[in-house]
């Protein structure tokens, strides 16, 4: 089937990642179901869409009717069942916790159509390992996307062992659809993204340890001596503190000590300074 067929898609979880992929799918005029396991969190995620719309609508970039009609694209629903039902693709952007990735994978071999892409947006664990949880492996790859969703061009395709190329061709035909701009790699704890962007992260957190600098220089020395949107610690930050603690804690397992977490960063996790989330991380969010 392809990228062109892809009319309805199911996106499972509305949190960050989760509202963002359904909010760029429709978008792009697709039919989107958003699942997540309880109503606040859909209200959350779809108050989160109308916010991202209305910083294009300002910037004049769409219009009211065009907003307005991405909105009545997105439904959503806590049934699993119901919200894969029909659907030729599936974005799973749950926890990064893979039992609970395995179990929702095994969920979706019941319930999704047999034609079915299923995507996981996971940002390291392993692709082959979640394809494994389902009788159909070739059709299982990772669609990785980035935060913020509408803004970011990358989406980073993940060739999972028994991915099928016909299953990779569909998923990058519906990134360029998206407006992304798709890179393939082989499925290896981190891909070519979270492996990078983890490391420098690591790095950053163990310099605040041994005092180099403050966090506002260390992140003024990549924004402006390397010329990143944003340092290091800010973008752990925007990330969460946990969701990059919990990536390093599998990386620190695949790959080793250069992976291992900083005890600053376990700290501030145990004290609830998430980032931006929880109002408070390297910096705070009044
Ligand atoms: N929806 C719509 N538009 C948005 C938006 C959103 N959620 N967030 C930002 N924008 C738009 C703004 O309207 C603005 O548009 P304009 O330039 O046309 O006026 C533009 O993006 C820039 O926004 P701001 O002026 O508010 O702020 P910045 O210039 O600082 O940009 C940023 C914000 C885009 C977040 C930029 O700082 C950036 O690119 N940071 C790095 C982000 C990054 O590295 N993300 C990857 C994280 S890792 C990840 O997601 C992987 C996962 O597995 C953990």
């Amino acid at each position: 089937m392809e990228a062109e067929k892809i009319e309805r898609v199911a996106v499972l979880g509305a949190g960050t990642m989760g509202h963002g992929v359904a909010q760029v799918c429709a978008m792009a005029g697709v039919g989107v179901v958003m699942r997540d396991v309880a109503e606040p969190a859909l209200e959350a995620g779809l108050a989160a869409i109308d916010k991202s719309l209305a910083r294009f609508v300002k910037k004049q970039t769409l219009s009211q009717e065009d907003a307005d009609a991405v909105r009545a694209r997105v439904v959503t629903t806590t049934s699993l069942e119901d919200a894969v039902q029909d659907a030729d693709l599936v974005v799973e952007a749950i926890p990064e916790i893979m039992a609970l990735k395995l179990e929702t994978f095994e969920a979706l071999d019941r319930s999704a159509p047999d034609h079915a892409l299923l995507a996981t947006n996971t940002s390291s664990l392993s692709v082959t390992e979640i394809a494994a949880a389902t009788s159909r492996p070739e059709r299982v790859v990772g669609m990785h996307f980035f935060n913020p969703v509408p803004v970011m061009k990358l989406l980073e395709v993940v060739r999972g062992l028994r991915s099928s190329d016909e299953a990779i061709a569909r998923a990058t035909a519906f990134g360029e659809r998206l407006g992304k701009q798709p890179i393939v790699v082989r499925d290896w704890p981190g891909f070519a993204t979270s492996r990078l962007g983890i490391i420098l992260g690591c790095e950053a957190i163990r310099m605040l340890e041994q005092g180099v600098a403050t966090p506002a220089d260390i992140d003024k020395a990549m924004e402006l001596g390397y010329r990143h949107p944003m340092g290091p610690l800010r973008l752990t930050d925007l990330v969460g503190l946990d969701v990059r603690l919990s990536i390093m804690e599998h990386l620190f397992a695949e790959l080793g000590e250069q992976f291992r977490p900083p005890a600053l960063l376990r700290q501030m996790v145990r004290a609830g300074k998430l980032g931006r989330k929880s109002g408070e991380g390297f910096y705070r969010y009044p």
